[in-house]
């Protein structure tokens, strides 16, 4: 695997590859787990070669945030990458990536980048939206691949994809879990062992939505409030529970289908999300 620190030298791997191959793009900011390394390996039947890339985008953190605690695994991640038989990692500093402050940014709609994650961490999406398009720039993949674990995320990056008309195919990647149905998260690790045991609640309490949605359950705000209650029994401090349409994560009405229901909540210091299709 090459590692690439510089934009230059990405630039130039990508001209070496030449225009016929494609190339697939899979934006992480580290500390891998089973849930990257299967969107390593889907990249993989969607292009001839796989471009990872490693960056703690700071754009996208709010002060008080995790942003300097966030995991930095940089030797085991070339590892589990170059296993995962990925041909070039991206890897830049800030300095590479922001050699001065940024002051253009691509500002999603509010609509969908100030609800639910976005109510409760103003600025995130567009701090994402713009590291994104930076690295769409920097890198002209062919395909990017996000994992559906940040479903929100996946729809802004979708919509300004199309808005933007960038020639980029976005393919969402299946939620990995644990077997006990925790979805896997670089912030898993900040979890207590008493937490990491509790920590499952989250996926069940989602579980139990969608059983009953899929059972013609219509009163969605019961639902969602049976959701915030057994979270909050539990000792959870939950930002919301929200049953939404799949395409636009606006309010369903009670007759629509293709529904999500997705979740943040707050275990001690650690704050998780999820989300199930139901
Ligand atoms: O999902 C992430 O890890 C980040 O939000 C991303 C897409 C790499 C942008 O920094």
């Amino acid at each position: 695997m090459l590692i690439h620190e510089t934009i230059a030298g990405l630039r130039a791997a990508r001209a070496k590859a030449g225009p016929g191959k494609r190339l697939a793009l899979v934006p992480t900011m580290g500390n891998l787990h089973e849930g990257h390394i299967a969107l390593m390996t889907q990249a993989r039947d969607h292009a001839d070669q796989v471009v990872a890339t490693i960056f703690v985008n700071r754009l996208q953190f709010r002060p008080g945030e995790d942003f300097e605690k966030y995991p930095r695994t940089f030797a085991d991640d070339c590892e589990r990458l170059a296993a995962a038989g990925v041909e070039h990692l991206f890897a830049p500093d800030d300095a590479e990536m922001y050699p001065q402050p940024q002051t253009y940014h691509v500002e999603p709609p509010p609509e969908q980048a100030g609800i639910l994650d976005g109510e409760f961490r103003p600025g995130h999406f567009r701090g994402v939206a713009t590291v994104v398009m930076k690295l769409f720039q920097i890198a002209q993949p062919d395909v990017a691949l996000f994992g559906k674990k940040d479903y929100q995320q996946l729809m802004v990056i979708r919509n300004m994809v199309r808005e933007f008309d960038l020639p980029i195919e976005i393919v969402g990647g299946e939620t990995v879990r644990a077997a006990d149905g925790l979805a896997l998260s670089s912030r898993n690790g900040y979890l207590s062992t008493a937490e990491r045991a509790e920590a499952p609640r989250l996926f069940r309490v989602l579980t139990k939505v969608i059983d009953a949605v899929r059972d013609d359950a219509r009163d969605f705000t019961l639902l969602e409030q049976g959701a915030i209650s057994e979270l909050r029994a539990n000792g959870w401090v939950p930002d919301y529970v929200a049953l939404r349409k799949k395409l636009d994560l606006q309010l369903p009405s009670a007759h629509d289908s293709g529904l999500v229901v997705l979740a943040a909540a707050r275990l001690g210091s650690t704050r998780l999300i999820d989300n199930l299709e139901v």
